[in-house]
């Protein structure tokens, strides 16, 4: 089929490289000329395992292309949205800005019987009001939310645990939700759950989705912060609850706490939404996940300052990690990064590393020192936080070999990663997250 994917980020540009991989013929649009200039020379602008590969074969076999004219959607079946829809600089709702742009750009160019298929993470209601005006150019409106992880994305996105389809009442949206099924016939046929549903519920599931995992992740981090004042174990207490399989284990390692571009700013918009449909309380809940998940990173803070009585004034800091989390260069609202900048700013010399994405941290935030030898950035060190739990420093780093590096003997465990019991063999001063 031909496929239009309007937005080549993190989540565009997978997508346009997976159904080119899956056989589709697609063009991948951008407004930003340095993307598509990169993409279109078969350079994946962001460091996402696999994608490399999908994105050179695809221009090799000439079923992939990228352009930044919105003409040249012109023809496909398919017209996939997937650009950004950031937290407004003013307050916590998503800024629409992008996918209205998108859409208006894009209608000129439909044809009667085109699909547009959104994809970014939008706020309830959105899809109801673009349909008004996409219906009249004779195309249908749907909503395919995207639920891939960074870091796993090409995997996800070819190979996706359940797709959702939500498309109008009636035989538009029927036969909609049947082109969405040859679009993804290799999932579909492979038994995949495929639930079509109307627009409103498909816009839910993503963000009550986001919102469950992040509150996940905050329970018990919740859980490390009563830990911390009662002498309690919080990972202990993570493995037994674990093996209720009820609750399960995974999305329960207590630490610095989430970050990326969809979290925060998802349960941040949906706490919005939700006032402004007048059910603020029913997800007041969110604002709750939100302090807490804000607060670990104060308290990893306070961890590395304690351990020098109280400043770290002209202390030498070693963080491990940039990214928002491991197999990723994504430092969008990364607790890696705030952590490192808030240590910078106490006064103490920091020194950044992290296996893809200091490049991006460096643009960001150019006042701290950044390392890409993981050894170079521990030599010397009064004390080392990790922040990004990269095997490279959860497996791969030894900690006598750590100390024979480092100056000092003091390591803050922000994702509770390490073995502890190792590196206080190795003679260090180890302190996790809500572990005594
Ligand atoms: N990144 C993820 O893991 C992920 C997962 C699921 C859903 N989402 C959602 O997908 C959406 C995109 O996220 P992302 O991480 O890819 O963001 P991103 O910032 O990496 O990419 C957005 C892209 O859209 C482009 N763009 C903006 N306006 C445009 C326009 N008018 N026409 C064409 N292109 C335009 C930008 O130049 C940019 O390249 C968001 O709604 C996000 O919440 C992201």
């Amino acid at each position: 089929m031909r496929l239009s994917v309007i937005g080549c980020g993190y989540l565009g540009a997978v997508h346009a490289a997976a159904m080119a991989s899956i056989g589709h013929e697609v063009v991948g649009i951008d407004v930003d000329e340095r993307k598509i200039a990169s993409l279109s020379k078969g350079d994946a602008p962001f460091f996402e395992p696999g994608l490399q590969e999908i994105l050179s074969e695809g221009l090799a076999s000439g079923r992939l292309r990228f352009s930044t004219d919105m003409a040249d959607a012109a023809g496909a079946a398919v017209h996939f949205v997937g650009v950004g829809t950031p937290q407004q600089k003013d307050g916590y709702a998503a800024d629409m800005t992008y996918v209205n742009a998108a859409v208006d750009a894009l209608i000129p160019h439909l044809a009667a019987g085109d699909i547009v298929a959104g994809k970014s993470t939008v706020p309830v209601g959105t899809a109801a009001t673009l349909a008004e005006r996409v219906t009249p150019t004779g195309a249908t409106l749907v909503w395919n939310p995207e639920f891939l992880r960074e870091g796993w994305a090409v995997q996800d996105t070819v190979d996706p645990d359940r797709l959702v389809a939500g498309v109008p009442a009636g035989a538009d949206g029927e036969r909609a939700a049947d082109i969405l099924r040859e679009v993804y016939h290799p999932s579909v046929a492979k038994g995949t759950p495929f639930i079509v549903t109307d627009l409103a519920t498909a816009e839910l599931v993503k963000v009550a989705a986001n919102a469950f995992l992040a509150t996940k992740i905050s329970f018990i981090n919740a859980m490390a912060e009563i830990a911390e004042v009662t002498g309690a174990d919080v990972t202990t207490l993570a493995d037994a609850i674990g093996h209720d399989a009820r609750i399960g284990r995974r999305f329960l390692g207590a630490g610095i706490g989430f970050g990326g571009g969809c979290l925060p700013k998802d349960i941040r918009a949906f706490s919005a939404r939700a006032e402004e449909l007048g059910r603020g309380e029913s997800v007041a809940f969110l604002r709750e996940i939100d302090a807490i998940n804000m607060r670990r990173r104060d308290r990893a803070v306070d961890l590395v300052v304690d351990a020098f009585g109280g400043s770290v004034y002209k202390k030498n800091i070693t963080v491990l990690g940039a990214a928002f989390k491991p197999h990723s260069d994504d430092i969008r609202d990364s607790p890696a990064l705030d952590v490192a900048v808030r240590l910078h700013g106490l006064g103490a010399w920091v020194t950044v590393t992290d296996p893809e994405a200091i490049e991006n941290a460096r643009r960001v935030h150019p006042q701290l020192n950044y390392v890409e030898d993981r050894d170079e950035a521990l030599r010397a060190a009064d004390a080392v936080i990790v922040v990004t739990e990269w095997d490279e420093y959860r497996r791969q780093l030894d900690p006598a070999h750590a100390a024979t590096l480092a100056t000092g003997r003091v390591v803050v465990d922000g994702r509770n990663c390490l073995d502890a019991d190792a590196w206080r063999a190795a003679g260090w001063d180890y302190r996790g997250m809500g572990r005594p």
